[in-house]
């Protein structure tokens, strides 16, 4: 490992070093597989061939209308991210570990038909078709800061509704005190499902009051369009105040359960990643400080870094929920 000491006294990262550990391993082994398996042809060529098939806007959705949200922490005065970056540096790591992968690669996923089963500990389990998951109720405007774990951050307009108004529908027993989310692992349409990156499918999951909170929320649409497919479509979740891994895209499936869930992150590296993965400045990553971040599309790696703040900033709404626990253990 390569740190370099800053003036400020903590080691900052280098850029290969923001990439989680197993993901970076990952990329090197199956960069030097291309240039074996590729011999002759320079690689980026190789990279450039593929490009051709990038993404075009997905345009409107006939169902997406939106209204204003009155949800406390819904709105932000701080400049939106470029359509451009938020759709062009992701992590999707079904569709390749390097950030322009999956822009490049998710066109293959295909979003209909697409069902959403919800199962587990509820009275009314059921599996909805996405049409139908679209009408459960009116889809709002919300801005959220996204803060990956990486150390960089996005401002993004999405659209959607909170969470709770599907779960409330399928009448959670009280004995369920967690959330489970699935997401989609098609070997066929996905082409790094089944690498040893992470254990697929790719599960997140929340505890049931977080999962409940207002804020968090079943996406839709972005920019006032559909998700693009690189962004998590046709359906995801959004948790403002959690690192962005939380927030897992292209949902299959909704499992209530009495146990914590083992999440995709927590079982790659646990001494890495949590189970609650609160944004928090005060808890560094065992490899980098979590203090600041990046602003995607301010003035790339030589710009300011901002200073991270505790929740992402949405600690008037969701502090109290963590009342009591001690969040440097419960990470
Ligand atoms: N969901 C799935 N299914 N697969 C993933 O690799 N990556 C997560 C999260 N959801 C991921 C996922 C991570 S690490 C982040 S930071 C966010 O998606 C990124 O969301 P964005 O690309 O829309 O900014």
């Amino acid at each position: 490992m390569h740190l370099r000491r800053t003036d400020r006294g903590f080691d900052r990262p280098t850029p290969s070093e923001i990439t989680p550990r197993t993901v970076y391993e990952a990329r090197r082994a199956w960069l030097r597989q291309m240039a074996a398996g590729a011999a002759g042809l320079p690689l980026a060529a190789w990279a450039a061939r593929d490009a051709q098939a990038a993404f075009a806007r997905p345009g409107k959705l006939p169902a997406l209308q939106t209204v204003p949200s009155k949800a406390a922490g819904a709105g932000t005065d701080e400049a939106v991210t470029r359509y451009e970056d938020v759709t062009g540096y992701n992590n999707y790591y079904e569709f390749g570990l390097g950030k322009d992968d999956p822009a490049r690669n998710a066109h293959t996923l295909r979003t209909s038909p697409w069902t959403v089963e919800i199962d587990g500990l509820a009275a009314k389990p059921g599996k909805y078709a996405i049409e139908d998951l679209l009408k459960l109720s009116p889809l709002e405007d919300r801005i959220y800061r996204l803060r990956c774990v990486e150390g960089w951050s996005m401002v993004i307009p999405w659209a959607g509704y909170s969470l709770s108004a599907l779960l409330k529908r399928a009448e959670p027993l009280s004995s369920a005190k967690y959330v489970e989310f699935h997401t989609l692992a098609d070997k066929a349409t996905m082409p790094y499902v089944g690498s040893r990156v992470l254990e697929w499918p790719y599960v997140e999951g929340l505890r049931m009051d977080e999962a409940m909170h207002p804020l968090t929320l079943l996406a839709f649409g972005m920019y006032g369009e559909v998700l693009p497919n690189q962004n998590g479509a046709p359906v995801r979740l959004v948790v403002p105040w959690k690192y962005g891994f939380k927030s897992a895209k292209s949902i299959v499936r909704i499992r209530f359960t009495d146990r914590e869930p083992r999440t995709a992150w927590n079982k790659a590296a646990p001494q890495e990643y949590g189970f609650y993965s609160n944004v928090n400045p005060d808890v560094d990553h065992p490899r980098w400080s979590q203090a600041t971040e990046r602003r995607i599309g301010e003035g790339g790696l030589f710009a300011k870094r901002r200073k991270t703040l505790p929740f992402n900033g949405y600690g008037a709404q969701v502090a109290q929920l963590y009342a009591g626990m001690d969040l440097r253990k419960q990470f």
